[in-house]
């Protein structure tokens, strides 16, 4: 990946990186920087949403905004790594806050489309992902700065997932986990092992002192802290699930087994109304009220 390779050898700047954690949901948000410019990047920003009370809150996207004040960062960019099926997205509050644009993968149009039939969205709900202010193909370039990004689409976990790859370090979004931990699972509908097998390794080929940052974290045994970064070379030495030498059919064999055992993430029905709105809380009905629907029996 040309990018990788020009940052490894010094050419680029490698980005400040800051992490927020969320203990609620597992979630890491990375805010991105170019020291010489200042620009800036939110990858996958938190709401914090109360299922019982129905209440949304920003303590989470809080505390970003006082980072990025205190820091002076002017951002750019609000970046989804895939419809997120665990939190809700800060996106669209974060985007009213500092003028930014919110990206996604072009997939999303598959994924609208799916959850669009499954929630019985009316044509009001557009599945073009024309919500988010760009979508990202595969292979699509920018930059932060005088930082550059590149784009790959990793699908597997989701058919829209992203990667980040910005000088030296890689956003490998719900693809892979720490190397104590493994992968992300490949159930959701639209899901599938052996892409995200495939996925894996292509970010695998990366260079191995590329840092990389993850999207979630859940501990694993014998590990008390949460952790969100490793690099390209630990994943190959040391992934419980695909370091190197595990073949594609034994990964899926494994993923397939695993993913039977889990139960659907507790925001799964909110998360995805409002992630696949890029952010958007739904249009209030005529008494103002805005509400959220409870598929019964689909998932
Ligand atoms: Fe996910």
């Amino acid at each position: 990946m040309a990018v990788v390779e020009r940052a490894l050898l010094g050419k680029g700047a490698a980005p400040g990186i800051r992490s927020f954690f969320d203990e609620a949901t597992f979630t890491a948000t990375h805010v991105v920087h170019d020291p010489a410019t200042r620009r800036a990047v939110i990858i996958d920003p938190v709401l914090d949403f109360d299922p019982a009370s129905g209440r949304t809150s920003h303590a989470s996207a809080d505390a970003v905004i006082a980072y990025v004040e205190q820091t002076g960062l002017a951002v750019e960019w609000l970046l989804e790594t895939h419809v997120h099926a665990d939190h809700l997205s800060a996106a669209s509050y974060l985007r009213e806050r500092f003028g930014a644009r919110v990206a996604i993968g072009a997939q999303i149009r598959r994924v609208q489309d799916v959850f669009g039939g499954l929630f019985n969205e009316g044509a009001g709900f557009r599945r073009d992902g024309s919500q988010f202010d760009h979508v990202f193909e595969d292979g699509e370039t920018f930059t932060i700065g005088e930082i550059e990004v590149a784009v790959l689409h990793v699908p597997g976990h989701t058919p829209a997932d992203l990667a980040y790859v910005m000088g030296d370090a890689v956003f490998a979004g719900d693809t892979i986990f720490m190397p104590d931990f493994g992968t992300a699972r490949a159930d959701f509908p639209g899901g599938d092992a052996r892409q995200l097998y495939r996925s894996i390794q292509r970010l695998l080929s990366l260079p191995g002192k590329a840092r990389l940052f993850l999207c979630h974290d859940y501990k694993a045994p014998g590990r008390d802290a949460f952790a969100w970064e490793t690099t390209i070379a630990r994943q190959r030495e040391a992934n419980i699930h695909v370091h190197d030498g595990v073949s594609e059919d034994a990964f899926v064999t494994m993923r397939v087994a695993r993913d039977r055992t889990l139960d659907m993430p507790r925001l799964i029905l909110p998360s995805i109304q409002v992630n696949m709105r890029a952010g958007h809380l739904p249009e209030p009905e005529a008494n103002g009220i805005r509400y959220l629907k409870l598929p019964l029996n689909v998932l």
